[in-house]
């Protein structure tokens, strides 16, 4: 095939070399790369050779870079390492905010803006990865768990009270944890289906709500022999024993007839862990000052009447 050959000339139009190859009349010009684009493209592969020898970059087996999977570059650059030291670096930081918040009252924290704000942000931070899968994002608490917001308390609303708590847990394994517990008065037979009827609707009536007359009269006789050691004559409850106040209209196990029902026929048992092993001293009292903080707070001395 003659119009096949390689013969190479220069174009006589454009007066560039052709590579020799033809078609038809049409003959292919071997134009230089742009020197920019050449002199970039050695370049990358510069970059490339010299980051492979600094960085670690190469896949190795394990072992044969030490315990890690890949060479570890002249700079011995690890991500690892670096989070470790970032994370120094934030506990650093916070240590004088944490020594500060040591033994401070909460009248202390109160008064000074940058405790305060630390409170704020540490509290916050520590919430978020431990409490809020209970106790929800927004400490706002479900059935079962309770809202942190409210001024409404089981076990107490003081600093002190909450920071017990939080170490201690309630009903957990730990040799403090706070613990009572209520009888399964239904399960266990203590009371029948018709008298755990009556005292539903006696406890129902302690809020204000109405039932039959002489149901709640039934119900109270049965209060007042079953109920009382732990919810009080007056059905206000006892925080030394976490015994809820069954007449402020806030419930933690549900409010509707059938819910309090069911409650009272099992015997609620409400479980939260001790975080004392888990957390230490000083994140514990930054969440106990930020639960305070979120509310419902209140006075060591302010206990309601009857406790
Ligand atoms: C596994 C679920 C769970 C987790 C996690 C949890 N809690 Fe609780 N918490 C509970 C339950 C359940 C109660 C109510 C116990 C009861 O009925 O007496 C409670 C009660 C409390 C109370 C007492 C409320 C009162 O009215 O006296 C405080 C304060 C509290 N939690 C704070 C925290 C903080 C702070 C954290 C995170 C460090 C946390 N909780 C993590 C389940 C949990
Ligand atoms: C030994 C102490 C004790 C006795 C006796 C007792 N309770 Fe309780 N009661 C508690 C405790 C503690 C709780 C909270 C348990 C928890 O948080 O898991 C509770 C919770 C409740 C609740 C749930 C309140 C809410 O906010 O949802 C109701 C209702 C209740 N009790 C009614 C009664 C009635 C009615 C009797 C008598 C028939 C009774 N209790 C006897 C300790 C007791």
């Amino acid at each position: 095939m003659s119009d096949h050959e390689e013969i190479r000339e220069t174009d006589a139009h454009s007066g560039t070399e052709t590579t020799g190859h033809e078609w038809d009349g049409i003959k292919e010009l071997d134009t230089p790369l742009p020197r920019w684009w050449l002199y970039t493209f050695y370049a990358c592969i510069a970059i490339g050779v010299v980051y492979m020898v600094m960085m670690p970059a190469i896949p190795a087996l394990p072992g044969l870079a030490g315990e890690t999977d890949h060479t570890r570059g002249v700079s011995n650059n690890s991500e690892r390492a670096n989070v470790a030291v970032a994370m120094a670096d934030l506990e650093a930081s916070r240590a004088p905010g944490f020594e500060r918040l040591r033994g401070a009252s909460i009248d202390e924290i109160e008064d000074d803006p940058d405790l305060l704000g630390f409170v704020r942000a540490a509290g916050d931070a520590a919430f978020g990865n431990n409490c809020s899968t209970c106790h929800g994002s927004g400490a706002q608490g479900f059935v079962g768990y309770p809202n942190l917001n409210d001024d409404v308390w089981l076990w107490g609303g003081s600093y002190e009270d909450i920071r017990t708590t939080i170490r201690f847990g309630i009903r957990g394994e730990h040799a403090d944890t706070r613990f009572s517990q209520m009888p399964s008065f239904g399960r266990d037979a203590l009371l029948t289906r018709s008298q755990i009827g009556d005292v539903t609707d006696y406890v129902l009536s302690l809020s204000g709500q109405d039932g039959p007359a002489d149901a709640i009269a039934r119900g109270a006789e049965i209060f007042t022999s079953q109920c009382v050691s732990c919810h009080m004559a007056d059905g206000r409850g006892d925080r030394t024993q976490g015994a809820p106040d069954l007449t402020d209209q806030n419930w933690l196990y549900g409010g509707s007839r059938d819910q309090i029902l069911a409650t009272i026929y099992r015997g609620p048992y409400g479980v939260m862990p001790a975080w004392e092993d888990r957390l230490g001293d000083t994140t514990i009292d930054a969440l106990a000052a930020y639960v305070y903080l979120l509310g419902g707070g209140e006075a060591a001395a302010s206990r309601p009447t009857g406790q």
